[in-house]
């Protein structure tokens, strides 16, 4: 391995499935798993197929539908444990064992009643027993983040004497402050005679939300694989977020000198199908992930992104798989974010005045509404220009449903206010061609910004179709607001 590459160990399907509520079964086990392959992750770590017969099935599942990344099997330092993890993985074309063995003080008293020796003694047999299996074998002494430094070295150089290939150091219950985890990562590669025999690696918990800012320290100090999960799934607080330590490497390459192999444009795909399958919300501030992430509301930095993106945003939305940056309109919102807005719904306004109402309005209606939508935009402009003659648009509906198979469609009706009667032009279909053509040839019609809006109206309905296709979520209902007849 080079010096510069940085090893992703992603165990959203072992540490993230231990969240509480989040078991996954053997299939949904290996869709993430290929989704995480798709994305380069260099290991995954599937399961601990000693724990049940359905983490055995689930890591050889994985073990034979993945070619691209290595599978990984935990197993604490017992024998059974390790032979089961090697039987898991017989199926898969790159294979590592993961063991384990707590070194803290008082894990050792405690949990394991061992004394050190013994826990030396067991570390070693444990990564020669891996051997046997896999020349990729990873030895972790648990809560290294709470070990004696002596002791810790002790067990390092007998792991890697035995044959550990990667080292990995866990701050097991979240202890740690980056400065010193990164402070332990650069002492143990200096005193560890052998320890340019193997890669150091970092596992890091969230109980103090610094599981990511401890995995980034360690990595500025010489560790060489993060282990990570997908929206920082993990036991309790959870692990250290796999996009978060990836974007971070990637986008302050003036400080890392190391790079990830992964494909950022999957994150979000990863993130969201994570998510869906352990039921497990993403925060909406969430960091890469959330969909707030990459959207602007206030007036100030609109402004700015719509001047130059660089102005407030250090990554783009589309590599880390999000189609485009969002201008979110509400209360914070300016004029240029709200006539650009408009005019991406084909809307324009004629005069200076026109805009100033309109926007006047806007902001009496953000007052009330945290998020103002295109179709609280589309409504605002037609209270103003539709009004003024003797007609007006109602609504737009969108019709079809998910359940029937249809094709959503969109309807637009014009009412006449002097005869209480309805014109109706309902197009379906593609939105274009629905319900802006009668109005064109509609004889002495108006035309002004309002068949700019109707139009609006038509090819807004046609991205939604091409964007949503049949099945996604017509059902949403109208977009435009239905006002009451007259
Ligand atoms: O947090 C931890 O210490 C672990 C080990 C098994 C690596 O998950
Ligand atoms: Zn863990």
């Amino acid at each position: 391995m080079s010096d510069d590459q940085l090893i992703i160990f992603d165990t959203t399907l072992r540490d993230g499935e231990q969240s509480p509520g989040a078991s996954m079964t053997r299939d949904e086990k290996v869709r993430i798993a290929k989704a995480l392959e798709r994305m380069r992750v260099d290991v995954i770590e599937a399961g601990f197929p000693v724990a049940s017969p359905g983490d055995f099935e689930a890591v050889q599942a994985v073990a034979a539908a993945v070619t691209d990344s290595t599978v990984c099997g935990l197993a604490r330092a017992l024998d059974k444990d390790i032979d089961r993890a090697g039987e898991a993985l017989k199926p898969a074309a790159s294979s590592r064992i993961h063991t384990f063995i707590a070194t803290s003080p008082i894990h050792m008293k405690m949990k394991l009643r061992m004394e050190p020796d013994q826990v030396v003694e067991q570390a070693v047999q444990a990564v020669r027993r891996a051997r046997r299996f896999t020349d990729n074998v990873e030895f972790s002494p648990e809560d290294a983040g709470r070990s004696e430094i002596d002791f810790l070295c002790r067990v390092i150089e007998a792991v890697i004497d035995a044959g550990a290939t990667t080292v990995n150091i866990p701050d097991t219950v979240g202890y740690n402050l980056p400065h010193q985890f990164g402070e332990l990562i650069r002492t143990l590669i200096e005193r560890v005679p052998n320890s340019d025999k193997a890669v150091f690696s970092v596992h890091c918990h969230n109980d103090l939300g610094l599981a990511v800012g401890n995995s980034l320290s360690a990595v500025l100090n010489g560790a060489r694989q993060v282990e990570c999960t997908i929206n920082g799934l993990g036991e309790r607080a959870g692990n250290a977020a796999l996009e978060e330590v990836v974007m971070t490497v990637q986008t302050r390459q003036d400080i890392f000198s190391c790079r990830t192999g992964l494909d950022t444009t999957q994150i979000v795909p990863c993130s969201r199908l994570v998510s869906g399958i352990t039921g497990f919300a993403v925060q909406p501030n969430k960091a890469i992930v959330g969909v707030n992430a990459f959207a602007h509301e206030s007036g100030i930095h609109q402004d700015g992104v719509l001047k130059s993106r660089e102005t407030y945003e250090i990554m783009r939305a589309q590599d880390v798989g999000w189609s485009a940056n969002r201008i979110v309109l509400g209360k914070h919102s300016g004029r240029n974010a709200f006539r650009t807005r408009l005019n991406d719904l084909g809307i324009e306004f004629e005069t200076e005045e026109d805009l100033n109402n309109a926007f006047s309005r806007f902001k009496d209606l953000a007052d009330k509404k945290h998020e103002i939508f295109d179709e609280d935009l589309q409504s605002l402009v037609t209270e103003s220009g539709l009004e003024a003659g003797n007609e007006w648009l109602k609504g737009c509906l969108l019709q079809g449903d998910r359940g029937t198979g249809q094709q959503p469609y969109r309807v637009a009706t014009l009412f006449r206010k002097q005869h209480h009667q309805r014109d109706g032009f309902p197009g379906r279909g593609d939105g274009a061609s629905a319900a802006g053509r009668p109005h064109r040839q509609r004889p002495g019609g108006r035309y002004g910004y309002r068949d700019r809006f109707r139009q609006g109206l038509c090819e807004r309905a046609q991205q939604d179709h091409q964007a949503r296709g049949t099945g996604a979520s017509p059902a949403r209902g109208r977009i435009g607001p239905m006002r009451e007849s007259r």
